[in-house]
C-alpha cells in the first residue's frame, strides 16, 4: 500500500547560524528523512531581522534565500504579494504547517521568540524551535496553548543541541521522576576553557568559538553564565516540574577563572567547567550555575564544545547524556527530530506521575 504524503508547509523565524544550516539541509538528507517519514517539506516563508522577509506559497527555494543573505542581500527581493511589515506580520500571514523559531535568546525575558511562539500557535501552526527562552519562561502555558489549538510545541534542540534531552524522557523512560541533574551545557565556555588549557588567550578562544557559530550574539550570554542557567531553568521546569526563572538562579561566569588557574587544573589532570545544577530543596527547586574543577574521570569534564548531562533519577538511578563536539550541525538536526515528531504520532506530553488505582 502507498502511504499518503502530506505536504508540510514551513515558516523559518530567524535565519542566521542555525536557521541557515537548517535551510542547506532541508532539500537533501532532511527532506529524506522526512519523506521517509510520510511528509514533502516546503518552505513558504523566511523572517530575519536586517536581512527582510519573503512569503511564497509555491515555495522558496533554499538556494535563493541562502544566496540572498550571503550577498548581504534582502530576501524581500524573493517575496510574493503586499509587503510584509514586521515578523508578527509574517507569522500571521505565513501560509504554514508549522513554525520553526531560531532568533536569538533573549536571556532576561525571553522575547521576542516568546510572542512569536504564541501567535503561531493561535494562528494554529504546530511549534519547533532551538530556542530555550520560550521554553524557561513560558513552556507550561505555550503546552496549554498548543493543547487549546490542538497543536504541538516541541523545543528538543534548546537543550545539548540534537542530543535527545527532552524526547529522550518522554519517549524512553515513562514514569521517572528526576531529583535532580548536573550539566555542562554552554558550548561557548567548554570551548574556550579548552582552548585556555591548550594555551590559547580567552580572546582567541572565544573568536574561533564565534567562527563555529556557536556563541550566542551577545557572547556575554555565554561568558556570563546566562545561557546555562536558561537552559537549567528550561530542564527544571520541563523534568522536574519547576518554576524556577532564570532571574532566581544563583548565577556566576567564567569571566573570573584566571588562564593561569585553567592551566594548572589541566596540568593536575582536572578541568574548569561551567556546571549547571538543579537540586529539590525544601519543597522548591533550585538551580544554579557556576564554574567547578572537574577530576578527569567526571562525566562532564568533556573537551571542546562537548556537553553532558547527568540525571539523577528515582528508578534508572544516574543516566549520563553526552554529546561531542556540538555545532550547528547538531542545533539544526534537533530542529529535524522535532518535526518529524509531528508528523508521527503524538506521545502523552509528560507531566506530574497520576496515581494509578490497582483493580
Ligand atoms: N548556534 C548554536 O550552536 C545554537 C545551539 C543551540 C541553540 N541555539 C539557539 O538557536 C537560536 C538561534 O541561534 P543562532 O546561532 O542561529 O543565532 P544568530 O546567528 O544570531 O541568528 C539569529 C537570527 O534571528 C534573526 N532575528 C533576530 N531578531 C529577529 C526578529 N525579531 N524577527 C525575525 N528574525 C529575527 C536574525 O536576523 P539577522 O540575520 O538580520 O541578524 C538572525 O537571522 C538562539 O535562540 C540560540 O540560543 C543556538
Amino acid at each position: 500500500m502507498i502511504r499518503p504524503v502530506r505536504v508540510l508547509r514551513v515558516a523559518l523565524v530567524g535565519f542566521g547560524n542555525v536557521g541557515r544550516r537548517f535551510v542547506e539541509r532541508l532539500p537533501g538528507p532532511y527532506a529524506r528523512v522526512l519523506r521517509a517519514a510520510g511528509a514533502r517539506v516546503v518552505l513558504t516563508a523566511v523572517a530575519s531581522a536586517g536581512h527582510g522577509r519573503a512569503i511564497d506559497p509555491r515555495g522558496l527555494s533554499a538556494a535563493a534565500c541562502l544566496a540572498a543573505v550571503a550577498r548581504d542581500g534582502s530576501l524581500d527581493d524573493l517575496h510574493r504579494g503586499p509587503p510584509v511589515r514586521s515578523t508578527l506580520e509574517l507569522i500571521r500571514r505565513a501560509p504554514a504547517d508549522v513554525m520553526v523559531e531560531v532568533t536569538p535568546l533573549d536571556p532576561r525575558r525571553g522575547e521576542p521568540a516568546l510572542s512569536h511562539v504564541r501567535a503561531a500557535l493561535r494562528r494554529g501552526m504546530d511549534v519547533v524551535t532551538a530556542n530555550k527562552g520560550p521554553v524557561a519562561f513560558g513552556r507550561r502555558g505555550l503546552l496549554a496553548l498548543a493543547r487549546r489549538h490542538g497543536r504541538r510545541f516541541l523545543h528538543e534542540s534548546a537543550v545539548m543541541d540534537g542530543a535527545p534531552v527532552f524526547n529522550l524522557l518522554e519517549r524512553c523512560l515513562p514514569g521517572l521522576r528526576v531529583r535532580g541533574f548536573r550539566g555542562t551545557l554552554n558550548s561557548t565556555t567548554g570551548y574556550v576553557l579548552s582552548r585556555v588549557e591548550e594555551g590559547a588567550s580567552p580572546a582567541d578562544a572565544l573568536r574561533e568559538a564565534r567562527a563555529l557559530g556557536i556563541v550566542e550574539k551577545d557572547a556575554a550570554h555565554d561568558l556570563d553564565g546566562w545561557d546555562a542557567a536558561v537552559k537549567g531553568c528550561a530542564l527544571a521546569n520541563a523534568l522536574m516540574a519547576a518554576r524556577v526563572a532564570p532571574a532566581q538562579v544563583r548565577r556566576r561566569g567564567i569571566r573570573g577563572l584566571s588562564p593561569a588557574l585553567v592551566r594548572r587544573a589541566a596540568r593536575e589532570g582536572a578541568r574548569y567547567r561551567l556546571v549547571v545544577r538543579a537540586r529539590r530543596a525544601r519543597g522548591r527547586v533550585q538551580v544554579s550555575v557556576g564554574p567547578e574543577r572537574l577530576a578527569a574521570g567526571d562525566p562532564l569534564a568533556g573537551s571542546g564544545s562537548d556537553s553532558a548531562l547527568l540525571l539523577d533519577t528515582d528508578l534508572m538511578g544516574e543516566i549520563a547524556i553526552v554529546e561531542r563536539g556540538g555545532t550547528v550541525e547538531q542545533t539544526a538536526y534537533g530542529l529535524l527530530s522535532d518535526l518529524v515528531a509531528l508528523v508521527r504520532p503524538a506521545a502523552p506530553t509528560r507531566g506530574p506521575r497520576r496515581r494509578r488505582t490497582v483493580p
